[in-house]
């Protein structure tokens, strides 16, 4: 039987109760991360609590707990879950208060935690790879911070699903974003590159490690815009999360990328990624690249 975190108690998921005058299920009000646990140890939390804090402090909402305690809390989450791999979502709202756009005084934050099981990655990426689209990017101008409001986001995604692909590339002003709930790379002459870090897009935690990845095993890298015209004559076109990993992309808007197939340097960086996993499996999450 699964357990969840709520508002400081651990309780199953049925008993978990938020009230409906909640800013999270009323306006959006919040912020949220995924982590993944890989042998039931938090992968990249250190990271992943970064970017909490950060999120929180851009909606000018105080971290309801310090570092000590979060990190406490999802290691018991993921434990009482039965360890293993796991999918942890945390979520913090600016609570329940009565409905009014301006922030109410003395409410306290909803805190909730969750996780999942891990759902593995197609069995036939290295074979075939994912199709994507583009979509224009329809959202705000704060994609930095990783809000509960999704409404757009999940627009696009569902654009990419009807259209047999699994996720939209989004073109603001021009150059690729990111994907609705990914990070976009691609390899050209041999060079990984991926956008600079900005309000457009989420700085991906996955994305970090890849960069990192790259440049401790001598792979060139480069942060900077591309166009979709740039994404659809990539040698490689990369998609990353901490959900899945890194997905090859080998048909943009129904063309194909390259030779049509998951590139070298795709599997190389694949394997990169599986040995740090690995190596947090083995010795938990603390790992030198
Ligand atoms: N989404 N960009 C967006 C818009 C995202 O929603 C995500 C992740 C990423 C990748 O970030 P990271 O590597 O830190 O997971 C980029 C999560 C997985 C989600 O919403 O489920």
């Amino acid at each position: 039987m699964a357990t969840v975190y709520l508002n400081g108690e651990f309780l199953p998921p049925e008993q978990a109760r938020v009230p409906v005058s909640d800013r999270g299920f009323v306006f959006g009000d919040g912020v949220y991360e995924v982590i993944p646990a890989y042998g039931g140890h938090l992968f990249r939390l250190e990271q992943h609590l970064a970017r909490l804090r950060r999120s929180l402090g851009e909606i000018r909402l105080a971290d309801p707990l310090s570092a000590t305690h979060w990190r406490a809390l999802l290691q018991d989450l993921v434990a009482r879950n039965g360890g293993g791999d796991q999918s942890v979502y945390v979520q913090v709202t600016r609570g329940a208060a009565p409905r009014d756009h301006a922030f109410p005084k003395e409410t306290q934050p909803t805190v909730y935690a969750a996780s999942s099981p891990l759902k593995p990655l197609p069995a036939d990426l290295a074979q075939h790879g994912v199709a994507v689209i583009t979509l224009d990017d329809i959202r705000w101008q704060r994609c930095d911070i990783k809000a509960i409001a999704l409404l757009s986001n999940i627009l696009l995604r569902q654009r990419a699903i009807d259209a047999g692909a699994v996720e939209a590339v989004l073109i603001r002003d021009g150059v690729i974003t990111e994907g609705a709930a990914s990070n976009v790379f691609i390899v050209r002459g041999g060079v990984l590159v991926t956008p600079a870090k900005g309000p457009f897009l989420l700085p991906g935690v996955t994305r970090d490690l890849i960069l990192e990845l790259a440049v401790a095993n001598g792979v060139p890298i480069e942060e900077a815009s591309f166009t979709a015209g740039a994404l659809r004559h990539a040698d490689e076109v990369w998609l990353t999360s901490s959900t899945r990993e890194i997905l090859p992309v080998t048909r943009v808007d129904q063309q194909p990328v390259g030779e049509g197939k998951p590139g070298p340097l795709w599997q190389r960086m694949m394997a990169l990624y599986q040995a740090y996993k690995q190596q947090v499996r083995e010795r938990g999450e603390d790992v030198a690249i």
